[in-house]
């Protein structure tokens, strides 16, 4: 059985590029796998958070977890501030990273572009990220495109480590989606979707109304061709739409080609909305279930303390080979 780890931060606003890129791995995981589902709340406050809000938004979370499929008596789903194993790690793994390869990653230098200095956490994030993962003998690592240079970082520090002190950790794999990995603004097809995007039509949340989904849609920006074929390059509004379209139906990008040949844009939005909306209502209608029972409480505890004793017996294997603590 492998193991697999994976984790999504409660910032509000969850939205069809985390679903696509990443949610919709998590169920299809835990049938042979043993998984561990996180919702990071330390990763949150790298920027400032209300804290009122991000305790909603880590519950709101867990239940979109289980509303997408995740199964917590097959899977560990827990929340990594329950677990102080990921803050200890997160620390020592600061320490064997060093500043340039934290600098060089795309994510930091988005953030910090053009500011003359932005907190400390934005920084060492990725080095919290590698101890999440690493923490677990994570073997796979399923998420979205954004992620591949944080996999990447987490591997060299695997390896640096195993290399200097002996083997201590696994040396994971992220897994992406062909269809999903990269889900693009629907304003704006040359920027990925975010949660942070100031146009509420720039993206689909997980939980919208269907009147605002048909809204989205049939508003995403394409171009004046016409044609619904997939080029990402030059015609990267349809061809985002066509991955969405793909992701939900099952269908290969050939395949909605030639069943919309001859067939406008408004035709394949149409069908677009009610396979968006079909693919989210069951979800929808699941997580209004369990978003406020306290079954949902209860099962975010036990699942730490499940998490807990496999962090452990990591910590004590990291502490012994750093030469940690007392003899
Ligand atoms: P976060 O919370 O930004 O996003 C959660 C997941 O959604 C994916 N994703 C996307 N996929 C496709 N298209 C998009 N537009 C899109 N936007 C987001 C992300 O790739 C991610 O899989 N650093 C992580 C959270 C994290 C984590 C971990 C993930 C912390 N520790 C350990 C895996 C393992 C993040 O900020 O994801």
């Amino acid at each position: 059985m492998k193991r697999v780890f994976s984790g999504v931060q409660p910032t509000g606003n969850i939205h069809l590029g985390n679903y696509l890129g990443a949610l919709v791995q998590f169920p299809e995981l835990q049938q042979d796998n043993e998984c561990l589902y996180c919702i990071v709340d330390e990763h949150a406050i790298t920027v400032p958070q209300d804290p009122k809000e991000l305790k909603k938004h880590i519950l709101d979370v867990a239940a979109l977890y289980i509303a997408v499929g995740i199964d917590p008596k097959k899977s560990i789903v827990f929340v990594q501030s329950e677990v102080s194993a990921h803050a200890e790690l997160g620390w020592i793994l600061i320490c064997a990273s060093n500043t340039g390869e934290l600098f060089r990653m795309t994510q930091f230098k988005a953030k910090s572009h053009g500011k003359e200095s932005v907190g400390t956490g934005l920084l060492t994030y990725p080095a919290l990220m590698a101890a999440d993962i690493l923490l677990y003998d994570t073997d796979i690592v399923p998420v979205g495109n954004d992620q591949k240079q944080h996999i990447e970082l987490t591997r060299d520090l695997a390896i640096r480590v195993n290399n200097k002190y002996g083997k201590t950790f696994v040396v994971p794999d992220g897994r992406f989606l062909k269809a999903g990995a990269r889900i693009m603004a629907l304003d704006d097809p040359t920027a990925k979707m975010s949660k942070s995007a100031v146009n509420e039509m720039s993206r689909i949340s997980l939980l919208d109304e269907p009147s605002k989904i048909k809204k989205a849609i049939m508003r995403a920006t394409t171009d004046s061709e016409g044609s619904v074929r997939f080029d990402m390059e030059n015609k990267p509004g349809i061809s985002n739409l066509m991955n969405i379209y793909s992701a939900f139906s099952g269908k290969s990008l050939e395949d909605i080609e030639k069943d919309y040949e001859g067939h406008g844009y408004g035709d394949f939005k149409k069908d677009l909305v009610e396979l968006t909306v079909d693919g989210l209502a069951p979800i929808k209608a699941h997580y209004e279930e369990i978003r406020y029972s306290d079954e949902l409480v209860r099962t975010l505890h036990e699942g730490a303390e499940r998490a807990d004793a496999i962090a452990q017996k990591t910590m004590k294997r990291v502490r012994e080979k750093f030469g940690l603590g007392l003899e």
